[in-house]
Order: structure tokens, then sequence, then C-alpha cells
């Protein structure tokens, strides 16, 4: 549907808390996390109707009825879906904008949610159904190894076997057949006459949107036949493209930025039922640009864990591409020999899982590593060929840096020499020596201003105690490592641990345990003839600049010392060589910043 509507929808149902709403209705009473009334919806002696202020959804369990704010809104005031819609956003001063609800608009949003309905009706029937018979489908899902609990996280269902169990249940809920074609969960037969159910006999996953929304179906049969999973069809509400499986249940799990992507339901579902709930599943498709924006939205990192397999392989390499171009870093899980994260996981326990995610290596490392299945390294001329293979990869690496290492790395596997593969790589002759010199003489050019810089920061001192509310804008600019003096860090952590104090006298500043002299300079400095607006900028850069000259500064001290560590026999070069890489690219990365100032 259209998505600017989509998103009023959401921002009113976001500001309208669902407790508020009904209470400015009825009574309710606050029951543990949720909240219980008497249902307003039909009479009743004890309260049955429950309000989830965390799912933001009501429910009776006397009379079935339940929903969002929106549904209980439409229910309470006899409204259609848009007129409760504007109520609500009448309460929260959202307008909704007159030109985008015309008609077709208008009858979108209600089949729409006609479709959102159906397809959390069909998913109930199919948990009762997996449940109420803890037969078929169940034991399958046990031998599988899931637990009861997962089951119903995620809840998964069965459909019988039978082929208009669902179509009759709909109908008798009060959905035409032609609706439920159109949301893919049924079938009009061939011959025109009647209709039957999609799923027949199938271990039901529910598809959720990431607001949580039930949006479609996959299907899977219980033995080998085959397809072995069915989909809903592409529908208003189901896109394949832009929906990942599981997303609304990792969201609330990201760690360190990082999601990890998975091709299959069974392979997320797993994952999550051993405590690695970060993982989402890409439904056997390459990852999209669509979902790859999605995922931007949640985590910075994403592994992959795809099926090791040819086509695992190759969609891991698209989907790779996809998320790199939108800046996303990414990285590859090696299974070892299992067929995928589920048999992984269960095979060779959290642990060793956990320990690979660790171990999970940039793509080009991953591309070396399976062109290397592919030769005899101890056969010389395979050698030759896996190394030229390898160094036509190398071309695509962009940061100087990182080429080097793997340049170096490889001429260790290979005992090809650094400048033969160096020269395959570059295409012409390559001399290591003058690669260095180059980076060497660039940092030549940084020498430290000492003075400016030392003047340039006390006056951004004295700006700071003189001026109150210049403070937040400053620390905006700067960060306390910024400052290079450390009794100027010392007087600014005071300060903003002290944050009301709105005049700064040197009688405060003697409560800090510093020289006095230092204090009494800083009152002296005279900063009247100065634009305050104008000079800040240039402070503030003069600041930056010095702080980033420090930091290269020592960075560049570390990495020499680690050159000189490398030469030594006893020490695990690889370690060194990994550490190495990683300042290369952070004085790369100083160093940019740094030129952006200049
Ligand atoms: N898939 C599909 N249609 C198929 C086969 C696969 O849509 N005929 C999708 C499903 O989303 C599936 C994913 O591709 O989860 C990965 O396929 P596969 O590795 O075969 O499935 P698994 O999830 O590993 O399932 P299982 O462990 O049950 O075999
Ligand atoms: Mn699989």
């Amino acid at each position: 549907m259209n998505s600017d509507i989509q998103q009023i929808i959401e921002e009113i149902k976001e500001r309208n808390d669902i407790v508020q709403v009904i209470s400015s209705y009825i009574q309710v009473k606050s029951a543990g996390s949720n909240y219980k009334a008497s249902c307003p919806f039909h009479t009743e002696k004890t309260p049955s109707f429950t309000i989830s202020p965390q799912k933001q959804m009501y429910k009776c369990f006397g009379c079935g009825e339940g929903g969002d704010v929106i549904k209980f809104v439409m229910k309470m005031e006899n409204l259609d879906f848009l007129e409760a819609l504007k109520l609500l956003g009448e309460k929260v001063g959202i307008e909704i904008p007159q030109g985008e609800i015309n008609e077709e608009v208008r009858e979108n949003i209600s089949k729409n949610q006609r479709l959102y309905e159906m397809h959390l009706v069909a998913a109930r029937y199919f948990f009762h159904a997996l449940l109420a018979n803890k037969r078929k489908g169940y034991q399958y899902l046990i031998d599988r190894g899931l637990d009861e609990k997962t089951i119903k996280y995620f809840g998964l269902g069965y459909a019988l076997n039978n082929w208009e169990d669902l179509t009759k249940y709909l109908v008798t809920k009060g959905y035409e057949e032609e609706e439920l074609v159109q949301g893919g969960l049924i079938l009009q037969k061939k011959n025109k006459k009647g209709y039957i159910d999609r799923f027949v006999n199938r271990i039901m996953f529910p598809i959720f949107d990431v607001r949580g929304k039930v949006i479609g179906f996959g299907g899977r049969v219980l033995d080998d036949s085959l397809p072995k999973y069915l989909n809903s069809p592409e529908n208003p509400i189901f896109n394949k493209r832009c929906n990942l499986y599981g997303l609304n249940f990792a969201r609330k799990y990201i760690e360190d930025e990082t999601l990890i992507v998975v091709e299959g339901y069974m392979d997320a579902i797993g994952l999550f039922q051993f405590g690695i709930k970060n993982v989402v599943a890409s439904l056997g498709t390459a990852l999209t640009k669509e979902q790859g924006k999605l995922i931007k939205r949640y985590a910075k990192r994403v592994i992959m864990a795809y099926d090791s397999d040819e086509a695992g392989t190759k969609a891991t390499l698209r989907g790779m591409n996809v998320l790199k171009e939108l800046g996303i870093e990414v990285k590859i899980l090696n299974l070892n020999d299992a067929k995928d994260p589920d048999e992984y996981i269960r095979n060779k326990g959290v642990e060793v899982f956990k320990d690979s995610l660790e171990k999970s290596v940039p793509l080009i490392q991953f591309k070396i590593d399976n062109l290397r299945k592919e030769y005899n390294l101890d056969v010389a001329e395979e050698n030759v060929n896996f190394t030229k293979r390898v160094s036509k990869l190398l071309k695509e690496i962009k940061s100087p840096i990182e080429l080097e290492y793997y340049i170096h790395k490889v001429s260790k596997e290979s005992g090809i020499s650094i400048n033969a593969i160096g020269s395959e790589v570059y295409g012409k002759y390559y001399n290591p020596r003058q690669f260095k010199n180059n980076i060497a003489k660039k940092i030549e050019k940084i020498k430290i201003e000492k003075n400016g810089a030392e003047i340039a920061e006390k006056q951004v001192m004295k700006l700071f105690l003189t001026y109150k509310e210049l403070r937040s804008l400053i620390l905006l600019k700067l960060d306390i490592d910024d400052f290079l003096l450390a009794e100027n860090r010392e007087i600014l952590n005071y300060i903003i641990k002290s944050k009301d104090l709105d005049i700064i006298t040197i009688d405060n500043l003697k409560n800090i345990n510093i020289d006095e002299g230092i204090i009494n300079e800083l009152f002296n400095i005279n900063i009247e003839h100065i634009d305050v607006n104008i000079a800040l900028e240039d402070m503030v850069k003069t600041l930056k600049r010095n702080s980033l000259k420090h930091k290269i500064d020592a960075l560049l001290k570390e990495q020499s010392m680690l050159e000189k560590k490398k030469q030594d026999k006893n020490i695990d070069a690889s370690e060194v060589e990994r550490k190495l890489l990683n300042i290369g690219i952070k004085i790369m990365e100083k160093q940019k910043m740094l030129n952006d100032i200049l």
C-alpha cells in the first residue's frame, strides 16, 4: 500500500497508547504486566478483557474480540477504519493529508486491513491445529529438535491433510472466497467449481513483517516430497523482496550492531532456540536492495551464514555486494563441513558456533579460501595458477593497506615473492619499499604545531568557562580527549558533572586538585576582542586537527613496534599482521578525517 499512509498509521498507533485510549472509555485495572477490564463488547461478571501494553493489543477471552487501538475505536465508536484513524490522529495532532486519501487509497486501506486480519486468523487456526492434536506436525518439529517454547514463540502451525479445511473455516469467519484467493490462502479449482486450500498437510511458518504482523506463510512438507516449501504468493501486504523472516524478533536482540543473515526458516529458528537471537532469514533468495535497506535500519554489520552448497555460496556473494554498496560491513561465517547453520549448531553446539561467528572473515578472504579448495598447493603448477587467480581477486581491493596485507599473506602461503605477487596485482613492476616511502612522506607533512594548538585550546577553555550557553555546542563539536592538556580535561569533566554551574569562579575550580597557576592563567586569558562565533569554528578545527595528529602519531609508534615484533620468530606472525592491518586502517581513517578538516 501507499507507504506514506502506512507510516502515518504507524505513527498514530505509536502515539496513542492503547491502555490510555481504552481507559478513556472504560475502567481498567492493572494486573501484573497487563491490564484487565469488564469487556465492553459483551456482558460478563468477571473481567476477561485483557490489554497488553507491550503488544499494544487487547483481547477478550470471553467473547474472542481483540485487536489493536484502531480496531478498538472502530468497535467502540462504530466507525470505519479511516474514521477511527482520523479520530485517533486528531488526539495526537497528526493530520491525515487530504490528497493522500482518495477513494482508491481508502479502498486499499480497508482491503489491506482485511488481508492482515485473515492472515492472523489463519495463523491462529494453523497454530491450534498443531498444538491441539500433538501428532503428525507437532511430532515432526519435535523430531527436528525444536521445543514447545520455540514452536509457540514463532507461532508455528500445521495445515491439516484436507483440501477444504481452511477454506471452510475462513468462510464461516465471514471472509469471501475471492478475497481469500487474493490473499493467497486458497485457490480456485481448475474447473472453476469451488475452492481448495493452498496449504495441505504442511508445517506452517507464519511470515511476519517488522511490526510483527502476519503477512504470509511458508509451508513445509513433512517428508521428502516436492516442493519442499510452498510460500504465499505476493499480494498487497506480502512483498518478498521487502521482508526478512524473523526481523520482528531479531531487532530486539541486535548485539554489537550485528545481524546474522541465514537462508532458511529452520536456520533462523534453530539459532534462536540456541540463544543466538540476532538472526534473520532471507527466505531462500539472494538479498535484495530493499532487504539491505531494511537491515541498515537496525544494524551496521552483517554476518552471512548461508548454506554451504554452491547455490548458497553464489547467493552469499550476490548478497554481499548488495550490502556493501549500502555501506554495511559484511563478513562470512565458515560453516566448515555442515550444510547449513541449523545443522552446524546442532552438531557442534553453541560454543563452537559462537567461536565461528567471531572468526567470520571478510569477503576477499572468503573468496581466497574458496579458491584454495580447487587447488593442490603442493603441486608447483597448481600453486602458480592459484596465486595468479588470487592476484586477480586482489585487484578488487580498494584500500592500499588492506591490499598490502593480503599480498603478504598470499606470498607467505604460496611461497611466491611479495614483489612477484605485487607486480601481478598492480600490472607493473612492484617494489614494496617504494610504497612504504610514500606513506612515510605523507606522514612527515603532519608535524605537530604545538604552540598554536595550545593557545587555541586555552581559548576554548576560557569560552567554555565564561559562556554557559556555549558549553553544549563546544561539547558537541569536540570530545573531551580532543583536549590535550590533562588539566583541561579534568576541568571539563568537573564542569560537566556539576552541570548546573552557571557562573564558574576561580573558587569553584579550586575544588579540583590541579595547579592553581593553570587556573589563574585560564582566567587571565583575554577573549574580549574575539568574535566568538567566527573564532570558535577556527579553534575547534585547530583542536581537532591537533588531536588527530596526536592519535596518528601514537598509532604510527604502535605500528613500528609491531613491525619490529614481527621479526621475532617466537611470535604468531599472523596475529601481528592482523593487528597491523587494523592499525593501518585506523591510520587511513584518521588521515582522511584530517584531510577533511584541512
Ligand atoms: N525455499 C523455498 N522454496 C523451496 C525451497 C526453499 O521457498 N522449494 C526457501 C525457504 O524459505 C527455505 C530456504 O529457501 O527456508 C532455504 O531452503 P533449504 O535450505 O532447502 O531449507 P531449510 O530452511 O534448510 O529447511 P529444512 O532444514 O527444513 O530442509
Ligand atoms: Mn537449509
